[in-house]
């Protein structure tokens, strides 16, 4: 079972409008929009799909108001997604209906599709340190906004992280990169991947829940570009800038009317077989190297690239 990575977020909101505007602010590209959804795309084609929250066609919702309702999985080929409908068959957790669909322990519906993204070749901006010159000639990159490469990854509330990791881990397949000592893990789904694509958090309140959903972006440039310009649309910082101990990346979250926050993030780990997880116990300085907790003062005025 060959997975890429995460396909698509589909949400339920209470709010479109507002959830289509949080998301062109962000830096996705709008794909289709009506009167009762949504489609937003970042650069390698991973979607962000809106719909109202009473809609039908959506699975459960595992928490009141707006929050994400299928989570979309994208595998290498169609024979990948035939190999994870058997495994979900054996283990008795197939749903029902069209597709390759599941749930998870705490409740999440998942589905299970070829992946259609595609990333392009993107150039960051190179970085000059005194014994390794890569910018010659040339200023470095200025952004007005961030446009996100693609979905990185998802953080979920879980009330068992246990259970979840054991339907993740062995049912799916998916790899162990971290985890703390409370039960909370950071899953990659392919062993040559980068850090996480998925983190498991135990949640104090024992509710499931969204924590957030994380687009990579190309350099920090463009990660504090973006932040500073959801700041500047009114929209509320809710931790960052900063940097992240587990995965070394540099981030930025933002309150996400569609529910929980979404992250800007830049220059996570890569790894693979020869990755030997670690196990550490939560705390301030285990989150961030560094953060501020409420973003950058506001600043309208950016000078153009
Ligand atoms: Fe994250």
């Amino acid at each position: 079972m060959r997975f890429v990575g995460i396909e698509a977020a589909a949400y339920g909101v209470t709010n479109l409008p507002k959830a289509k505007r949080f998301w062109t602010d962000f830096g996705l590209e709008e794909r289709a929009a009506g009167t009762a959804s949504a489609v937003f795309a970042a650069t390698n084609g991973s979607r962000v799909i809106l719909k109202r929250r009473s809609d039908p066609a959506l699975p459960p919702a595992v928490e009141e108001g707006s929050t994400v309702r299928l989570i979309s999985w994208g595998m290498e080929t169609a024979s990948d997604v035939e190999a994870v409908r058997e495994r979900l068959a054996d283990a008795g957790c197939l749903a029902e209906g069209p597709g390759v669909r599941t749930v998870d322990p705490a409740g999440f519906a998942l589905e299970f599709v070829v992946s259609a993204t595609r990333m392009p070749e993107v150039a960051p901006s190179p970085a000059n340190a005194p014994q390794d010159i890569n910018r010659v000639d040339a200023r470095a990159g200025f952004y007005n906004r961030a446009e996100p490469l693609k979905i990185g990854h998802i953080v979920l509330n879980v009330p068992d992280a246990a259970a979840a990791a054991a339907f993740y881990r062995e049912v799916l397949g998916f790899h162990l990169s971290d985890a703390y000592d409370n039960g909370s893990v950071f899953l990659r789904c392919a062993p040559r991947h980068s850090h996480h694509n998925l983190f498991l958090l135990q949640s104090p309140t024992g509710l499931a829940g969204l924590n957030h959903l994380a687009f990579a972006v190309r350099d920090i440039h463009e990660m504090f570009a973006g932040g500073q310009r959801m700041t500047n649309c009114g929209w509320k910082t809710a931790v960052g800038p900063g940097r992240h101990r587990i995965s070394s990346c540099y981030f930025w979250y933002v309150h996400n009317p569609c529910g929980g926050f979404a992250e800007y993030f830049w220059d996570e780990d890569y790894l693979t077989e020869d990755w030997e997880p670690q196990l550490w116990t939560p705390g301030p300085e285990v989150f961030a190297e560094w953060m501020l907790p409420k973003g950058l003062p506001l600043r309208k005025s950016r000078s153009a690239r």
